[in-house]
């Protein structure tokens, strides 16, 4: 009886696959912050050149460097897994497979770009990053990278992740980077924030305002900024996933999946395990693709598609994404890295495309959902993952009342060891679902710049 499918050392793929290159028509290009047209001198203060080339390229296939593979050939490629005992207690006919990204060193797919971003920086002479953090598990990545290749790292870590899961704070250290809970006194954005609401529970995008200044403050001209998700090069980094999971699938029999599935808060493991099967769908393949997002957060299901800033301060680009508004305050679910007000913009043009099917969750049945997976296939995932095996089992129950055969592949993306409060609350039955009225909606996209013509 197959279980899992693994692939050798010499099977980890050579080359980053680049959606942008298949895309019916080519995606609207990052603006200035001050809506003027964006040039890549104006990157260079924050990015190395190569990232800054693979942000704009449209190039379909791009070398993955022989110093990231063997950094990422210590845990890729990841196993491919059937999960046999979920499919059992769902009585349903529906064969389901799941990507485990979080056999990585640290329990998500994240250490897949952070790699390559440490890697590029340190080629180009930087010695230190700065980047935000949700759950912690981004931060923790990127600490982890910057150990491999020698850098120094400070991550900026919204605060009601940092209050629930002191233990990432822990992972950053030994890999020898520095925590901060954003918002922080340390610089303008997080003063400005924390004069006006003391209490504030923080955000990403206000955690990444504070890791952009501290990154263009420091005047030596080696430290940049590392984003862990949103920005094309990190969907590119992400493909392994998927590439990976495209011969597997072979391997265990199977043609293609009939539904794709994987949570998103700014895209990366969902863009990661679905662009490769995004590309099978631009060529003719019937595929139901599937977005999963937090009810309190749905850039994709509820926000609007223009032009938007990617911090709270509007220090970055402006991307031509869906979004909530920059101004968005999630409430703090313990999805933290779910919690974005806006999607990748290859996410959102896929998705303005047709190609996708977005849905958004309530925490309540996800957590449901985590339970039972664990109970079952025996993984504690990280509630931000439970979004994906929720919809999972929607699709796996509809397979049975439908007395359909289908193939559901979805993103595992991390594992929830470090997240054990929000389970806590959940068995406890102190959680609750949390909503986002159409009053908060409409005050949030206010905040919407005017950059450009409408969209
Ligand atoms: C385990 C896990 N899954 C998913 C996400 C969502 O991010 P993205 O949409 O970039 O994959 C995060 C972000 O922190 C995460 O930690």
């Amino acid at each position: 009886m197959h279980i899992k499918a693994t692939l050798g050392d010499h099977e980890l793929p050579r080359q980053w696959y680049n959606l942008a290159a298949d895309l019916p028509r080519p995606p609207l290009p990052p603006k200035a912050p001050d809506g003027s047209d964006l040039g890549p001198e104006q990157l260079t203060a924050l990015f190395p050149r190569a990232l800054i080339e693979q942000e704009m390229s449209t190039t379909r296939w791009i070398d993955i460097p022989q110093e990231v593979l063997a950094v990422l050939a210590r845990w890729r490629p990841t196993p491919l897994v059937r999960a046999r005992r979920l499919e059992a207690a769902l009585h349903t006919p529906a064969r389901i497979y799941f990507k485990n990204e979080s056999v990585s060193p640290a329990g998500s797919h994240k250490p897949n770009t952070a790699v390559a971003q440490a890697y590029y920086n340190a080629q180009e002479g930087i010695t230190h990053l700065t980047t935000e953090t949700g759950a912690g598990q981004w931060g923790s990545a990127l600490s982890y990278a910057c150990s491999q290749f020698g850098l120094q790292c400070k991550v900026y870590m919204v605060r009601s992740s940092f209050d629930k899961k002191p233990y990432r704070k822990v992972m950053m250290q030994v890999w020898g980077g520095t925590c901060i809970p954003s918002p922080s006194p340390t610089t303008r954005a997080g003063r400005a924030v924390v004069e006006e609401h003391p209490d504030s529970p923080g955000s990403l995008g206000i955690a990444i305002s504070e890791a952009v200044e501290a990154a263009l403050e420091d005047s030596s001209g080696k430290t940049h900024y590392a984003l862990g998700s949103v920005l094309n090069h990190v969907m590119l980094h992400q493909t392994v996933i998927g590439l990976e999971a495209q011969r597997q699938l072979h391997m265990m029999g199977e043609k293609k999946p009939d539904t794709v599935i994987a949570c998103v808060g700014g895209g990366s493991n969902f863009a990661g395990l679905a662009f490769p099967f995004i590309r099978e769908k631009i060529e003719g393949a019937d595929i139901d693709i599937i977005p999963v997002e937090p009810s309190s957060c749905p850039s994709l299901t509820r926000g609007v598609f223009a032009y938007d800033y990617g911090d709270v301060a509007g220090m970055t680009p402006l991307l031509a994404m869906h979004t909530l508004g920059h101004g968005f305050m999630p409430s703090p679910s313990h999805a933290g890295g779910l919690r974005y007000h806006g999607m990748a913009p290859l996410v959102s043009e896929a998705a303005r495309l047709g190609l996708l099917r977005p849905v958004a969750l309530p925490q309540l049945e996800c957590f449901e959902a985590a339970v039972l997976f664990a109970r079952t296939e025996g993984i504690i995932v990280a509630p931000e993952t439970s979004h994906a095996i929720a919809q999972v089992v929607r699709e796996a129950v509809r397979a049975r009342e439908e007395g359909k055969e289908k193939v559901i592949v979805f993103g595992l993306s991390g594992h929830g060891l470090l997240d054990l409060q929000g389970y806590a609350e959940y068995l406890s039955g102190e959680l609750q679902n949390m909503s986002l009225s159409e009053e908060e909606l409409a005050r949030s996209l206010a905040s919407l710049p005017h950059a450009g013509p409408a969209l």
